[in-house]
Formats: structure tokens, sequence, C-alpha cells
């Protein structure tokens, strides 16, 4: 066989480094995600697909991550069969279960579930069933892999689990106001970066009435899932690319927490949490931040 190397030098691009060693990439917004988006309707599957800004041939909402909602009605039942390393579902509402092939797992209002690379799960409704779900399909199709490993096993973490863990973190400052009061959900598998799997962050955080929490910012994309705050606007995350010298951020962006929807924070964006309400509110922020913190380029930074 003779070596047909014309063909093979088709695709060899050069790029003058100046003008290509920064390039332009397809922008990340602050986005909103409404609870009106499943409010009624059939059961069914409600992605947050971003694609076409994000300017991929796949569905995604971050370049890593997909996330969307879950509507199951009642005694109804719907498989998801993502492509995904990490899996993670939050009972936003409702309860029934989840059957994948090394179980099934009983869920309800408030739960949180992670599975790892398994081929198809079958969630089925007792009542009318809301679910929030968060993978890292596009990180895997950007790749072009198909995972043949199973990193962790399924984790089950209640919702009187997690608030037993918060009340704990709760009691630990009583009295002070640090700049955070929440719960790292974790797994054994990911010692070194106590994440929720390998790329997958998430933290249940409270944010008492009356608080503000200052800015912070992070190279990890955050999908922030309110699961509760008071009626109205009072209680919102304020959102912009750069802070003044007072630690103040330069015209932030507006995310209000309204429960059961969720937004977008944009990588290595400064965002601060604000409750101005008299209700205490819990966000549930869903990262990439399993596989920026375990590459060391998280650049966590917050103003005290
Ligand atoms: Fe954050």
């Amino acid at each position: 066989m003779q070596a047909n190397n014309l063909n093979w030098e088709v695709q060899a691009e050069f790029r003058e480094y100046l003008s290509a060693v920064n390039p332009e990439m397809p922008k990340i917004d602050v986005q909103v995600f409404p609870n009106t988006l499943y409010g009624e309707g059939a059961t069914r599957l409600i992605p947050f697909d971003l694609s076409d800004s994000l300017k991929t041939v796949y569905p995604a909402t971050t370049p890593n991550l997909y996330a969307g909602y879950l509507r199951i009605k009642a005694t109804e039942e719907l498989t998801t069969n993502f492509v995904a390393a990490s899996q993670m579902f939050f009972v936003i509402k409702g309860s029934g279960s989840t059957k994948m092939d090394s179980g099934m797992i009983a869920w309800n209002t408030g739960d949180l579930i992670t599975f790892p690379a398994i081929e198809s799960a079958h969630h089925q409704a007792s009542e009318d069933s809301i679910l929030f779900w968060v993978n890292d399909a596009p990180l895997l199709k950007y790749l072009g892999v198909i995972p043949n490993e199973k990193r962790f096993e399924p984790v089950l973490y209640t919702q009187e689990r997690i608030t037993q863990e918060l009340k704990k973190v709760r009691a630990l400052y009583e009295g002070k106001n640090p700049n955070r009061i929440g719960v790292l959900l974790s797994n054994p598998h990911f010692p070194t970066t106590m994440t929720l799997t390998q790329t997958l962050w998430s933290l249940y955080n409270i944010l008492p009435k009356g608080i503000v929490q200052n800015p912070h910012r992070h190279n990890s994309i955050a999908i922030d899932h309110c699961v509760s705050a008071g009626p109205g606007s009072d209680t919102y995350t304020m959102i912009g690319k750069d802070i003044d010298e007072d630690g103040h951020i330069i015209n932030p962006i507006k995310a209000v927490w309204s429960p059961g929807s969720t937004f977008i924070t944009p990588p290595g964006w400064w965002h601060s949490h604000h409750n101005e309400s008299n209700q205490d509110a819990i966000v549930l922020p869903i990262q990439d931040a399993g596989l920026i913190m375990n590459m060391q380029v998280l650049d966590f930074k917050m103003i005290r």
C-alpha cells in the first residue's frame, strides 16, 4: 500500500499566533429557566438546550453540562438515557421511583440522586412530579467518547439528611454572619475534590432572611436552582463580570430567586446573594467544578 499524503494534508491548518491564541468563544449569558416551563402538560423531558448560542451540534446547557426539568404525571413513567459519566436528579416536587440496571431508588420531594454512567433510568411517578436534572453529556460529546466505567455507585441524598446537615452547619455559625451557610454534597469516591461526582459539584446553600452574601467568583459554571424563597423579587443574585476597588459588582444583572426556577451564572463572573425578604431561602447550585477543580483551575475568590 502506498501512502497518499496529499489527502492527509488537506486538513492541516496553520494560524498566526497573535490573532488566534485567544479566540472569541461562544458567549455564555445569565439565563433563566422559569418554573412556568413545567407548570402543566404531558409527561416529558424539558431540556435547557442552548446549543445554538454555544455553537454545538449536540444539546448542551453549558460547554460541559446538560440540564433541564422532568415532568412526570401521576402513575406515568419516563425513561432517560443520557450518555453521561455523571447524572444528578433533584426532586422539586412529588414522589416516585427510578429503576436502573443496578436497582431501584424511591424518591420524594427534596431528595437528590446521583447516577454514574448508566444506559437508562426509568422514572415512575406515584403523584405529579417535577425533577431538576443535570449531567455531563456535552463534555462526553465534545470528547467523542462513551463511558465504559462507572466511577461511583448511585447515591441518594434524602431531604431529611440534607436538612439535618444544614441545621448542624447553621448551629456552628449561630450568632455570626459567615459569607456562606451551606452543605457540600459529596461522594466518597472523590475524596480529593470532595464533590458530588467526578464532574458535578453541588451546594445546598441557605440564605437567611436579611442577609447579603458578599461577591465571589469561580471558573466553573453554575446552574443555580432555587429550592425555596419568599414571594416577590426580594431574594436575588447580582451577577457581573467585574468588581470595583471596593468589591462591588460593576453593572450587575439581577437574577431573582423564584422557587422552582433555575438560572445560569457564567464562568468567572462575580456574584453576590441578597435576601431582603422576611423568609429564609435555599439555592442549589450544580456546577462543573468537579472537573474544573481536578484540573486545578477553579480560581475561587471571595470578598470577605
Ligand atoms: Fe458561586
